[in-house]
């Protein structure tokens, strides 16, 4: 993608910038970014992956080990064009998988590809039966932040009660995952969260954290390294960072 290219999808100045004050980013509707949402994350993240599914299989496989009880019910919030639908199903295959998210065009792509799955638009009044797992990946970053507390507290009332709520996010101490994010024209409204930031949300919407660990540290070409991920969790070094929350006992 050229420079140009770049540009072309930088928010429009609002009058604020114009008076020099700072501004949220304008949001990004992720219907403009449906038909190539594959190819512009591909283009961000190839340096560190070739196989952009590998971040879907990674994440997945991480919840899935870290799962507790039976997992009948996966919501994926924010599921986009349904990336980790097809994974989700796989590691819990008596679930029933739901995937919902703002974006409709981006549903119509989930729902294509992924047949087995329910797909339902996120609007006001939207009521969802109790979930054992949700899975929320890259999509606090989108959200602003003053909205975030009334997403958590959605989420945590579709929680069943020995269920979890896991949240991926970017790691804001990372350069690396910086620089991905201010190159990526969908991230142009990306506000990143610290982790501390998260877990004062799931607090705030009375759940209580079970485990934070930072992730994605070693590029997957690198594998004979991966074993070693294990031991630097706490590190806030990795790609992104990963924390599950449920009820309090
Ligand atoms: C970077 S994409 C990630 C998609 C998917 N989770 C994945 O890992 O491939 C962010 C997604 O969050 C969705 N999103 C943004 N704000 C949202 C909100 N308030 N509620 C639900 N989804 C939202 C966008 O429409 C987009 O599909």
């Amino acid at each position: 993608m050229s420079g140009n290219d770049q540009r072309a999808h930088a928010p429009t100045p609002t009058a604020a910038d114009a008076r020099g004050e700072a501004s949220a980013p304008a949001k990004i509707d992720f219907d403009d970014y449906s038909q190539d949402y594959d190819a512009l994350l591909h283009e961000s993240t190839k340096l560190y992956a070739e196989d952009s599914e590998y971040f879907a299989r990674y994440k997945v496989d991480l919840v899935k080990k870290a799962a507790r009880g039976p997992v009948r019910r996966v919501l994926e919030y924010g599921c986009g064009t349904g990336r980790n639908i097809g994974y989700l199903q796989e590691a819990f295959p008596d679930a029933q998988i739901m995937g919902t998210d703002v974006s409709e065009a981006s549903l119509a792509i989930a729902a294509q590809n992924n047949r087995s799955a329910g797909f339902e638009l996120e609007q006001e009044g939207l009521e969802l039966a109790a979930f054992d797992l949700i899975f929320v990946a890259s999509v606090f970053h989108h959200i602003p932040p003053a909205e975030r507390a009334g997403v958590m507290g959605t989420l945590a009332r579709r929680l069943a009660p020995a269920g979890s709520i896991d949240v991926f996010e970017h790691n804001p101490f990372n350069p690396v995952t910086r620089r991905i994010v201010s190159n990526c024209p969908f991230d142009a409204d990306a506000v990143l969260l610290k982790p501390v930031e998260l877990r004062g949300l799931f607090r705030d919407a009375g759940l209580q954290v079970q485990q934070q660990s930072y992730c994605l540290f070693v590029p997957p070409r690198l594998g004979w390294l991966l074993p070693l991920e294990k031991y630097m969790r706490w590190l806030p070094l990795g790609g992104q960072y990963w924390i599950s929350a449920g009820q309090s006992r």
